[in-house]
């Protein structure tokens, strides 16, 4: 258990993340990554890659712009629908997302409720400004678009995109054309989106400016159906909290009927991905299906993957599966007078979109909360892969060419692994150094090592170590990074 304060300032001091623009007083809602964060975020998106696309033979990366222009947001929805609805003091002029104003005075959920309902919601129950009591504006809908314009002119009027799926909607054709025209085809792209926040907040929670992960696939439903049945196992189990339940339960997948075969076959996957990949426990990890009236504009069926944090309060949103049907093509093809259907069986289809999208921020935040241990040392417990360093390379003194020795062992696993290596300091303060940042595996040449070859290996969560001859050395650290082989076992 860790608190936000405790955990943002482990992120500070260590390298991780923190407060864009510190030396002018930041700005709310940006952060930047320091060289561990950096390390760590290139480590999730390595894995997510490879999940991800490895689900499919179809399923590709594409990279496109951050910058939209108008027509395609216009086209999308973003422009009349992307809004929140803001109140302002009229006394302090602090401007407040009512929703979340409501949800903090009365614990009540209020997503869904239009400008005039939430007006009546705050007069009704006589909200005041928490920061002045000052009286409340009238609520209004604010888009939360960044808007600009393009060109010396600006004769273009453009948006920073407020998610990256926009790009591979709008790529469909050319891609299914590049593909050889097979389905499902899947869209993978990672980068950021921008959106205005009314009020960012819990650190990397709520930002203007973040990294999403998103696979769009494109299918025919019931026509690909086959392709989707054999990715899962019926009797695989997940939790979830079902819309109008008060408790979250776990069922296995074949019990979760009522879900298309396209969808169940990825929300399997999904929950896959957080148990095995990020290591999370069944109970710390859960997917809760939304209501009608939280589920975005464009979705017809909606699971949110959340993971209990402690340092945010509890349950937080990561991640969405978004069955978005034929929303998007339909309305890039209406606007932009390009085709999107394809011939199935005879006639004309426009592809309905599954949407796979996650915050790679709040994933980030994720990991490093569900790994943050302070017992009687503070160390942190990733999932091996997404590790800033899988490993640490030491000699135990810096004479008889034991520092050399491991220097040349060092050189070759660096081609290997993200490696480290360190000589300063005692074994006990290198070890610690690594722990603090979540180093799984620490290697030491000794004096033992001139003689047969060998090295200790050190395991961050148990503390111990084994003797490995050095040959063995790239197989052993790849065994335990991938999660084949227990340390323990290496005792044996
Ligand atoms: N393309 C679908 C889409 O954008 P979303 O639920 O609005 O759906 C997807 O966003 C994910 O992006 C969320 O699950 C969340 O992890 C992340 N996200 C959304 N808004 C964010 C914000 N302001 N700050 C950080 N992450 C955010």
């Amino acid at each position: 258990m860790v608190d936000r304060e405790e955990l943002e300032s482990v992120c500070k001091r260590r390298g991780f993340m923190w407060p864009s623009s510190e030396i002018y007083g930041g700005e709310a809602g940006f952060y930047d990554y320091g060289h561990l964060g950096a390390r760590l975020k290139d480590g999730w998106e390595l894995i997510w890659k490879d999940f991800f696309l490895g689900l499919n033979d179809n399923y590709h990366m594409i990279y496109t712009p951050n910058i939209l222009p108008y027509r395609a947001l216009k086209a999308s929805g973003h422009v009349d629908l992307f809004s929140d609805i803001i109140v302002h003091c009229m006394r302090c002029s602090a401007s407040y997302r009512a929703d979340h104003l409501i949800t903090d005075l009365t614990g009540k959920n209020v997503e869904g409720l239009n400008a005039s309902e939430i007006e009546g919601m705050i007069k009704e129950n006589e909200m005041k400004c928490p920061s002045c009591n000052g009286n409340f504006s009238e609520a209004e809908e604010f888009n939360m678009m960044f808007s600009l314009s393009i060109g010396p002119t600006g004769e273009h009027k453009g948006f920073l995109r407020p998610e990256t799926a926009q790009g591979s909607y709008m790529n469909f054709f050319r891609e299914y054309r590049a593909l050889r025209r097979q389905m499902p085809m899947g869209l993978a792209t990672i980068g950021n989106a921008f959106r205005n926040e009314i009020s960012p907040r819990q650190g990397v929670y709520r930002l203007r400016e973040f990294l999403q992960a998103e696979l769009q696939i494109f299918f025919i439903p019931d026509t690909n159906d086959m392709t989707f049945e054999d990715m899962y196992d019926g009797k695989a189990e997940v939790t979830v909290l079902l819309d109008g339940e008060e408790e979250a339960r776990r069922v296995r997948m074949d019990e979760l009927e009522d879900l298309p075969v396209f969808y169940r076959s990825h929300l399997a996957k999904v929950y896959e991905f957080y148990r095995e990949h990020m290591n999370l426990a069944p109970e710390d990890v859960r997917l809760r299906e939304l209501s009608k009236e939280e589920k975005a504009f464009y979705n017809l069926i909606h699971f949110d993957v959340e993971i209990n944090m402690p340092s945010l309060g509890g349950w937080k949103e990561v991640g969405g599966i978004h069955y978005r049907g034929d929303y998007d093509l339909t309305k890039h093809q209406e606007e932009s007078g390009t085709k999107m259907s394809i011939p199935v069986n005879g006639t004309r289809v426009v592809p309905h979109v599954l949407e796979l999208s996650f915050g790679v921020d709040r994933n980030i935040w994720a990991v490093l909360d569900r790994g943050y241990r302070l017992d009687e040392r503070e160390w942190l417990s990733l999932p091996k892969r997404c590790a800033p360093y899988h490993v640490a390379v030491f000699p135990l003194v810096r004479k008889d060419g034991l520092e050399e020795r491991s220097r040349e062992i060092y050189k070759v696993i660096k081609r290997e692994f993200r490696a480290f290596w360190d000589r300063s300091g005692s074994v006990g303060k290198r070890y610690a150094r690594m722990d603090e940042i979540g180093t799984p595996l620490c290697i030491t040449t000794d004096y033992e090592t001139p003689e047969d070859d060998t090295v200790t290996v050190r395991d961050i969560t148990s503390k111990e170590q084994v003797r490995v001859k050095v040959p063995e050395l790239i197989d052993i650290i790849g065994s335990i990074i991938d999660g084949e082989k227990e340390f323990g076992e290496l005792q044996r």
